[in-house]
């Protein structure tokens, strides 16, 4: 994606919204509104943090026609390398960032005759602004959210409120309650559509039991907040650029060549978009494939490899970039 169609924003609000969690009010620097963005999408958020630019993907959770601002929710990782502690603690009321266009990688299914959502914890961003959309459109869904407690669950009490006891489910890891996954997923009109966010066991779980059940797989969609792995570092070979990059321990290919100048494009930063797919010339050493993008076939052939996520056990790899 080219920074320039890039948004510049400024930071109007900052709210905590549970324990480890923060909403973001951006609104645009020349005063001009937002694109209307489908419920499900994200924007890449970019920003300076001494030396370097983080870009990370955020799910847009304000209503989807509210064109006056975008407003996100940030969990604070522990084990990371900071992104979202940058957010939390850096980050003040005034601050300008950048946000990239909107890119739906989790939309809703037109197709749908009914939505039943399935959030873990900060999972729960996507549906916010599906929620809003599907609810002005009077089109039926549920949501099934389940949260460590009820301090470190976002918004439970306020969609609760908004939608009903009879749309909006609960579950608490504390308190024993957990998603009634099999009946709940077993109980279903034909035409219901499903949507899963949470922790990759979660989604895991939640899609097995599905297929297991016999739910056609068209029917069945997932978004994974997959960040780029840590990893011993590499040297990096780029045949049309003509450079040498070196790709440091918690850095991604993509954040080293992007380091070094070059352009290259990407969507979802996360591994799922396809739009950082690069041809693979040489690599010494393994592929560690960490995308959910390539088929199995690809991956196996070593010729092709997602920069945004994926690294190699080796020390070195040429790139068609
Ligand atoms: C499409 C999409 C939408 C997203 N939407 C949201 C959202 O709405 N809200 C939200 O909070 N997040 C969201 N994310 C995740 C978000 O982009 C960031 O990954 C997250 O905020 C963590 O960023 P970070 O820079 O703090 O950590 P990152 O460095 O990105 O690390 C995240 C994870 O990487 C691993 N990791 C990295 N470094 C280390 C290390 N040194 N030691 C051990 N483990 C490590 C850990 O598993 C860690 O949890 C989304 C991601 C995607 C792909
Ligand atoms: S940028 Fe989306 S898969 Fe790499």
């Amino acid at each position: 994606m080219s920074i320039n169609t890039d948004m510049a924003v400024r930071v109007t609000a900052i709210t905590q919204v549970a324990e480890s969690v923060k909403r973001f009010r951006f609104e645009r620097l020349d005063g001009k509104p937002f694109p209307v963005f489908p419920g499900g999408a994200h924007v890449v958020v970019a920003w300076k943090d001494g030396g370097m630019i983080r870009r990370n993907p955020y799910s847009l959770m304000s209503a989807p026609g509210d064109t006056s601002a975008y407003e996100i929710s940030v969990l604070r990782v522990e084990k990371s390398r900071g992104g979202s502690a940058f957010l939390h603690e850096k980050v003040k009321l005034g601050d300008t960032l950048s946000l990239s266009q909107p890119v739906d990688l989790f939309p809703i299914d037109q197709r749908g005759r009914k939505h039943i959502f399935m959030a873990g914890g900060i999972g729960i961003t996507p549906f916010m602004a599906m929620m809003d959309q599907l609810s002005k459109l009077n089109q039926n869904f549920e949501l099934h959210y389940a949260v460590r407690t009820r301090t470190h669950g976002a918004y439970w009490q306020e969609l609760t409120e908004r939608y009903g006891a009879h749309r909006v489910k609960i579950y608490c890891d504390a308190e024993k309650l957990f998603i009634p996954t099999e009946p709940l997923l077993g109980a279903q009109p034909l035409g219901t559509h499903l949507y899963v966010c949470g922790p990759g066991g979660m989604i895991d779980g939640v899609l097995g039991t599905a297929r297991k059940l016999g739910w056609p797989e068209e029917n069945l969609h997932s978004e994974r907040f997959l960040a780029p792995p840590p990893g011993a570092p590499f040297t990096v070979k780029l045949t049309r650029s003509n450079k040498t990059v070196e790709v440091a321990e918690h850095q991604s290919i993509l954040e080293a060549v992007e380091a070094a100048g070059v352009d290259a494009p990407f969507m979802c930063r996360g591994g799922a978009c396809g739009q950082c797919e690069t041809n693979v010339t040489a690599c010494d050493g393994e592929i560690l494939h960490h995308d959910h993008y390539l088929p199995q076939a690809d991956k196996a052939s070593g010729k092709k490899i997602m920069i945004c996520v994926s690294r190699i056990k080796g020390k070195e790899i040429t790139l068609d970039l």
